[in-house]
C-alpha cells in the first residue's frame, strides 16, 4: 500500500467505520409488492408479498429463473427503485432511498472506465467528503483484500472480467456498508476464477462483518455461500422455498461440502424447483 502503513490502514478502516457508516444490522422485507406498466398497457407483477430475514452477518442468496425479481427486488432494497407496498428495514430503520448503509454491485462490471483503480475504489469515500489521508489509507486497505495491490493506477479496460469485479467490490465496501447487495457478481467468471472470488467473499464479509444478499443461478454458488437461499418462483415473483444450508464454510473444504450426501439431496431438490418454473413459464 503506498505511503501508508498497515497498522494507520487498520486505522483508517476503523475511522470509517465509527464515522461514516450505518450500524451493522439485518435486512427484512415485510410484504414488499411491485407491478410494473408494460409498454403493451398490461401490468405486470415483477414482485409480491415478498418477506424475508436475514440476519446480522450473514449470507443471503436470491436464486431462482429468469425474470423473477431478483434484480427488481435487489434495486427496492438499494433504494433505486420504489416499491408499491410493503417496507425493507436495515438494522431497523425503513428505507426511503439510496444510502451508505447498503453497498451495491450490479449485475454488468460497473466500475467507472474513465477512472483508475484507486480513483474507482476512492470515489464514496471522495464524493462523502472524507480526508485524503484516511482516504489513502481505507482504500489501500480494500485494494489489499481484494488482492489488486499493483493494479491502483490501471484502468477498468485494462483488467480481465474478475479483476473488474473486484473493483466494485472494493468499491461497495469502501464505505462500509452494512449491508452488500450483489446482482449476479460472479455470472460471467469461469469456473477457477469464479471460485477464487467466492472464497475472496466469504474472507472479506466475515472479516468486515457485513451482511450479504446476492443474486446467483448456480445452485453449487447458492449452497455453498448461502447461509439462507430464498428460492424464487415467476409471476409473480415471489418466495417459494427459504433453505438453509448450514455448511461449515472455509476455502479449504469445498470439496469436501460437495461430496457430503445432505448437499446432493439439496442440489436435487433446487434442481427440481427449477425445473417445475420453468414448465410453468412455458405454458
Ligand atoms: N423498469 C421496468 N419496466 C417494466 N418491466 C420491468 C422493469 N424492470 C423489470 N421489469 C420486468 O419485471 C420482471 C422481473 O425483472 P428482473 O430484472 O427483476 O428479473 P430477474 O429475476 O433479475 O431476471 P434475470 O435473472 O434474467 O436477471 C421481468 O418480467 C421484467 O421484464
Ligand atoms: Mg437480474
Amino acid at each position: 500500500m503506498p505511503g501508508i502503513g498497515s497498522a494507520q490502514a487498520e486505522q483508517a478502516v476503523s475511522a470509517t467505520t465509527r464515522q461514516g457508516a450505518a450500524p451493522r444490522g439485518g435486512l427484512v422485507a415485510r410484504g414488499v409488492g411491485k407491478t410494473f406498466a408494460q409498454r403493451s398497457g398490461q401490468a405486470l407483477q415483477a414482485l409480491d408479498d415478498i418477506h424475508f430475514e436475514l440476519p446480522p452477518n450473514s449470507v443471503g442468496v436470491l436464486l431462482g429463473p429468469s425474470g423473477c425479481g431478483k434484480s427488481t427486488l435487489l434495486r427496492i432494497i438499494a433504494g433505486l427503485e420504489t416499491q408499491d407496498c410493503g417496507e425493507i428495514t436495515v438494522a431497523g430503520a425503513a428505507v426511503q432511498g439510496p444510502g451508505v448503509d447498503r453497498g451495491m454491485v450490479f449485475q454488468n462490471y460497473s466500475s467507472f472506465p474513465w477512472l483508475t483503480v484507486e480513483e474507482n475504489v476512492a470515489f464514496g469515500l471522495k464524493a462523502r467528503g472524507e480526508s485524503m489521508n484516511l482516504r489513502e489509507g481505507v482504500v489501500g486497505h480494500f485494494i489489499d483484500a481484494v488482492k489488486l495491490t499493483g493494479f491502483e493506477k490501471a484502468y477498468p479496460h485494462q483488467l480481465s472480467g474478475g479483476m473488474q469485479q473486484r473493483v466494485a467490490i472494493a468499491r461497495s465496501l469502501v464505505s462500509n456498508p452494512a449491508v452488500l447487495l450483489m446482482d449476479e457478481p460472479f455470472g460471467a467468471l469461469d469456473p477457477e476464477t469464479r471460485w477464487q472470488m467466492q472464497s475472496l467473499l466469504l474472507e472479506i464479509v466475515q472479516k468486515e462483518r457485513t451482511t450479504v444478499l446476492m443474486v446467483s443461478h448456480d445452485i453449487e454458488e447458492a449452497l455453498y455461500l448461502g447461509d439462507v437461499v430464498f428460492f424464487m418462483g415467476t409471476r409473480p415473483g415471489r418466495i417459494l422455498q427459504t433453505i438453509r444450508p448450514g455448511f461449515e464454510k472455509s476455502s479449504n473444504d469445498r470439496d469436501a461440502i460437495l461430496d457430503e450426501p445432505q448437499y446432493r439431496v439439496l442440489e436435487r431438490d433446487i434442481r427440481q424447483l427449477m425445473r417445475a418454473q420453468s414448465l410453468e413459464t412455458a405454458h
